[in-house]
């Protein structure tokens, strides 16, 4: 723990005492006051916002990649640190203006440490460690992960731990057991490909460009999603892990075995389909971590909880068994630098600044 953020040394619960003076006073009034500047450039996304208190989001900017890497069909790892670079002291000098803050007003500043692209990470936590250093603001690292399952926070104010959330990103897939703001217990994770990754796969097996995830939401719209019966995999009995390497190569059987009987390949029909078979997995698998835990809340996040086909059965499910369901809004489920000034602002009043000698840890998991 660092010297900036210490526990009261008569060991009082919740009362703090903080180097910066203009905050010593009223824990409560210093919480509700806190200004959590956060950046987020784990991907594709250069991203920063301005947090108020534990979920008040003044501005959430984000500068979106997706149009420069669509040409190459993904995400290209030198292309994305480049462009992190010319942007990240635009989008927070943005968040700061759009928030109407000063350097002066910054109570800490939180950065996305991993999982991600190294050299898309290094951009961030290079230019937070600087604002950090040179304005004398504590910072945190922050999981990315964590992060995700904070978003739903904003969006519902009432929101607590406990609860299991299904994250499903392009990079992860997990079932989570979040028992408290900064304590979380992995119940399932895909064992190959994440859901994210497989969409964007398919799409491209489709012809679809990228990002698939979108794509094939939208085009699944107008498809039969009964129309191919792609195999499900479960695994073995009573695991929530997943798989979805066979699923990708079972559409690509399928359009390949088409075209060579020179068959139609209507590719609506398709995507629904596989949009049906992940989704039925998926939603499964969280209903029995649910029933498992004992536990009646559902906190969906990550990329591919954008998804509607996802949204709509999952809803219905959790309406049927009276489990409560909390799925933030689209912008806050795909990677933004808001949610992890969220997870910051947890971190931070539960465990304390970070020291600077942090370092980007791309494999870092929940
Ligand atoms: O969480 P995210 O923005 O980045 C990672 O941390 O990975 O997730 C990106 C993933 C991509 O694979 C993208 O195709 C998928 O989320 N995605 C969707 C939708 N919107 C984004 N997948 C399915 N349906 C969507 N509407
Ligand atoms: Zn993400």
């Amino acid at each position: 723990m660092s010297d900036v953020y210490k526990k009261q040394s008569n060991g009082e619960e919740g009362c703090l005492n903080f180097g910066k003076s203009r905050n010593q006073g009223l824990c409560d009034d210093f919480k509700e006051d806190f200004i959590t500047l956060a950046i987020e450039t784990s991907c594709d996304e250069s991203s920063a916002s301005i947090l108020r208190g534990e979920r008040n989001l003044l501005s959430n900017v984000i500068s979106s990649q997706i149009a420069i890497h669509k040409e190459y069909g993904g995400v290209v790892p030198e292309i994305a640190s480049r462009q992190h670079l010319e942007n990240i002291n635009k989008v927070v000098e943005m968040s700061m203006d759009e928030a109407s803050v000063s350097w002066n007003d910054i109570d800490l500043i939180g950065v996305t440490h991993g999982p991600g692209l190294s050299g898309a990470l290094v951009i961030g936590v290079a230019a937070a460690k600087a604002y950090s250093t040179a304005l004398n603001i504590p910072i945190v690292a922050v999981n990315h992960m964590h992060g995700h399952i904070a978003a739903a926070y904003s969006a519902y104010p009432k929101l607590k731990p406990p609860f299991i959330s299904l994250v499903v990103s392009g990079g992860h897939t997990n079932i989570v057991k979040v028992n408290g703001y900064t304590d979380f217990e992995v119940l399932g994770q895909t064992r190959d490909d994440a859901i994210g990754e497989a969409y964007d796969k398919v799409a491209r097996v489709l012809g679809l460009g990228y990002p698939g995830g979108p794509k094939i939401d939208k085009l699944a719209k107008e498809g039969n999603g009964s129309e191919v019966d792609f195999k499900r995999t479960w695994l073995e009995k009573g695991t929530y892990d997943f798989s979805f390497s066979g699923i990708k190569t079972g559409v690509l059987n399928f359009v390949n075995t088409e075209k060579q009987a020179g068959r139609d390949v209507k590719v609506e029909d398709v995507a629904a389909s596989f949009q049906e078979a992940v989704v039925e997995v998926v939603v499964t698998k969280a209903m029995e971590a649910l029933e498992k835990e004992n536990m009646n809340k559902l906190v969906m996040a990550g990329g591919v909880a954008a998804n509607s086909r996802l949204t709509e059965v999952m809803s219905e499910k959790c309406a049927e068994k009276n489990i409560e369901f909390y799925k933030p809004p689209i912008v806050m489920c795909t990677d933004n630098a808001g949610m992890i000034a969220i997870a910051a602002y947890h971190k931070y009043f539960e465990q304390g600044a970070d020291n600077l000698d942090f370092d980007v840890l791309p494999g870092l998991e929940i």
